[in-house]
């Protein structure tokens, strides 16, 4: 009993938001995995989807705590920081994941296009993170992790994500901003993935658009959000606590980073 309470207060948080789909909730799943609480942030999930996720999250044997809060409102921000102050104290790892894509090309884009897309997954990732920063600063050593793109760096023009790349291609500048500020107690790194398959990347091309990425790829195939999950884990274990400021590239040899 008593070991098991030790356990339990030195498992460290880790909170993520967009956690119920996708990428997120692979991420979610491999931090459990790793014996971390997690706190599973999401905007629209179903609350069927949601208790089966409880019911998932129970079975790993660690404590899931799962907040409805939309990152673009500072109120549902702060409110999902109180729950979280209240419930653990701190947040050991931040991984802002929530992300939106509404394809547009340029010539045709609109302003709403493009502030919703900066508003998520850019302005969200940086509240969340501003908010957090008292819970990651009690953490003995506070990571962070974004969820980048490698649009950010590169895209085709038939792809049409102008606003979309550029919101990730920010995260950059905050990656390293943030790394600069807040070392060296709290590391702060970014993954930038491509094709991995999700509803958003299956979503927004035809099955034959599909088919061609995969053969853009050079390992012939779309990578898959567990493989996300491990590399976010790794950044998120004291193994990574030599890495600050960095960018992880994971798109199957796709393209080769900065
Ligand atoms: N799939 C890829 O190939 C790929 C490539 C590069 C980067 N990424 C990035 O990886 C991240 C996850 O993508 P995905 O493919 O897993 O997407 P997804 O399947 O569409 O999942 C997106 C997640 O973000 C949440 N979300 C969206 N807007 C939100 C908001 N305003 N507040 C809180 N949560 C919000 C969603 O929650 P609800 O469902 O509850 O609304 C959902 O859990 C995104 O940042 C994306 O840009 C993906």
């Amino acid at each position: 009993m008593a070991v098991a309470q030790e356990k339990e207060k030195t498992r460290r948080v880790a909170l993520i938001t967009g956690g119920t789909r996708g990428i997120g909730q692979a991420i979610a799943r491999s931090l459990a995995r790793d014996g971390c609480d997690l706190v599973i942030n999401y905007k629209e999930t179903s609350k069927e989807e949601v208790d089966r996720l409880k019911d998932e999250a129970d079975t790993c044997g660690v404590s899931a705590l799962f907040i409805r809060a939309d990152v673009t409102k500072r109120a549902a921000i702060e409110r999902m920081v109180r729950i979280v102050k209240e419930r653990h104290g701190r947040v050991d790892v931040l991984v802002n994941n929530a992300g939106i894509l509404v394809k547009q090309p340029f010539r045709k884009l609109t302003e709403k296009n493009f502030d919703d897309h900066i508003a998520t997954n850019l302005k969200g990732a940086v509240m969340v993170t501003r908010k957090v920063l008292p819970l990651l600063e009690r953490a003995p050593k506070g990571k962070v992790i974004f969820v980048s793109s490698a649009s950010a760096h590169n895209y085709t023009k038939e792809s049409e994500i102008f606003s979309y790349a550029v919101s990730k291609a920010a995260l950059g500048g905050v990656t390293r901003g943030l790394a600069t500020e807040l070392a060296p107690k709290i590391l702060v790194n970014s993954v930038a993935p491509a094709y991995i398959e999700t509803d958003m990347l299956l979503g927004e091309a035809s099955d034959e658009e599909n088919e061609a990425r995969k053969s853009r790829t050079m390992l012939g195939r779309f990578g898959k959000s567990e493989e996300v999950g491990r590399l976010v884990s790794y950044l998120a274990s004291s193994s990574a606590d030599f890495i600050t400021g960095q960018t992880f590239h994971i798109n199957g040899g796709r393209y080769f980073g900065e």
